[in-house]
C-alpha cells in the first residue's frame, strides 16, 4: 500500500474489552500491565481525515466541526510527530503542519471507546497521508501510543492486544483472533449518560495501580481469564464468553473501587440495569453486561435475542439510547469518491 497524497481519509470503529486493560507500566510508551481481548462494532466509529500543509506550525484539530481544547489538541500532535520522526529518518522529506478533522457518529469520551476508534483513524489517516507503508502491528503500535485500547480497532471482529515484555514497546501492539467472526452477537450499548466522564480512564487507572490493595488480585487473575475467553471464543460458546466478560468488567470495577480516593464510575442506574440484566437471564433471555470507565453498559446476547431484549427495556425512559451493534470491520481507508459522505 503506497499512498502519495498528502491527504487522506480513514474509518475506525469503536471496541469494547471483553477482558479489559486496567493499568499502565510505562505512562509515556502507554504500555499495559495486563494483555486484554476485544469485540470491535459495526454501529459506533470515527472518520478522521489528515492533511499535512507544505508550512510548518502547530497542528489543527477539528473534532466534531469544533476546534477541540488544547489538551486533546496536543494529544493528537504527539501521535504525529512520532510520524514526522519516521518520515524525516526514512525520506528526509519533513512533514508540514497537520489539519485534523475527526467526526464521531457517536457521543465523544462518554464511555463508548470514542478514543479507541480515534487514535485508530488517526493513525491510519495521518500514516496514509504521510506515504508511509506500515504493517497493521506497527499500526497497531503507533495507535497504542495515542490511546492504549486504540491498537485493537486496527482490526475487526475479536482482538487481542498482547501486553508485551520490552520496555520499548516494541512487541506491544494488538493481533487478530477472527476478523470475520460467523457468530449471530449482538452487542446493545445501553446510553445512561452521554456527558464527557469526570475521571479519565487514564487517571483512573493510574490511581488503582497506585493505590488499590485488590490491583495484585486483578493482575494475577488475568492470565487465567484470556486463555479461557481465547477457548470461549474458539468454540463459540456463548455462555462462556458472556459469563467470563461480565465476571471481568465487575472484577475491574471492583479493583478500582478499592483505590484511595474511590474511583467510582457507576451511576445509580448503572446498578438497576445490571439487576435488569440478571433478572432477564434468569427469565430465560441470555444476556451478559460489561462496563467501562463510564457509567453506561454494554449487554451481549445472541441476535434473535435482540427484539425481545429492546421490549424488555422500552419502559426504561432514562435512557438515553439503546443502540444494537454487530462485530464490526478493522479500520481502513475511505476512497476520495465517498469522502463527501461525513457522519
Ligand atoms: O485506552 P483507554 O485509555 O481509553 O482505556 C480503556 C480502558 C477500558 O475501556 C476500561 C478497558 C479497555 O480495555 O478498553
Amino acid at each position: 500500500m503506497t499512498i502519495s497524497l498528502k491527504s487522506a481519509l480513514a474509518q475506525a470503529h469503536s471496541n469494547i474489552a471483553l477482558i479489559k486493560y486496567w493499568g499502565k507500566r510505562d505512562e509515556a510508551l502507554k504500555l499495559p500491565q495486563n494483555g486484554s481481548i476485544s469485540l470491535t462494532l459495526d454501529a459506533l466509529w470515527t472518520r478522521t481525515r489528515v492533511t499535512y500543509s507544505e508550512s510548518n506550525g502547530p497542528d489543527q484539530l477539528w473534532l466534531n466541526g469544533q476546534l477541540a481544547s488544547e489538551p486533546m489538541r496536543l494529544k493528537v500532535q504527539r501521535l504525529l510527530d512520532l510520524l514526522r520522526e519516521k518520515e524525516a529518518s526514512s525520506s528526509g522529506t519533513p512533514l508540514g503542519a497537520a489539519k485534523i478533522e475527526s467526526e464521531n457518529n457517536f457521543p465523544t469520551g462518554a464511555g463508548l471507546a470514542s478514543s479507541a476508534s480515534g487514535f485508530a483513524a488517526l493513525a491510519l489517516a495521518a500514516t496514509a497521508a504521510a506515504g508511509l507503508e506500515l504493517s497493521r502491528p506497527a499500526l497497531s503500535r503507533l495507535a497504542r501510543q495515542g490511546s492504549g485500547s486504540a491498537c485493537r480497532s486496527l482490526y475487526g471482529g475479536f482482538a487481542e492486544w498482547q501486553r508485551g515484555e520490552s520496555a520499548d514497546g516494541s512487541d506491544s501492539f494488538a493481533i487478530s483472533i477472527d476478523e470475520t467472526p460467523d457468530w449471530d452477537l449482538c452487542m446493545a450499548v445501553l446510553v445512561l449518560n452521554d456527558l464527557p466522564k469526570a475521571l479519565s480512564s487514564g487517571d483512573g487507572m493510574a490511581q488503582t495501580v497506585a493505590t488499590s490493595p485488590l490491583y495484585p488480585a486483578w493482575l494475577a487473575s488475568i492470565d487465567e481469564d484470556l486463555t479461557h475467553m481465547r477457548q470461549a471464543i474458539a468454540s463459540r460458546d456463548f455462555s462462556a464468553l458472556g459469563e467470563l466478560m461480565e465476571h471481568n468488567a465487575l472484577k475491574m470495577h471492583a479493583t478500582a473501587l478499592a483505590s484511595r480516593p474511590a474511583v467510582i464510575y457507576w451511576m445509580p442506574l448503572t446498578l438497576e440495569l445490571l439487576a435488569r440484566i440478571r433478572d432477564l437471564r434468569q427469565s430465560g433471555l441470555e444476556c451478559y453486561a460489561t462496563i467501562d470507565a463510564g457509567p453506561n453498559l454494554k449487554v451481549l446476547m445472541q441476535e434473535r435475542d435482540w427484539p425481545r431484549f429492546q421490549a424488555a427495556l422500552a419502559h426504561w425512559h432514562e435512557l438515553k439510547a439503546l443502540i444494537p451493534c454487530r462485530p464490526g470491520p478493522g479500520a481502513f481507508l475511505v476512497p476520495d469518491a465517498l469522502a463527501g459522505q461525513m457522519p
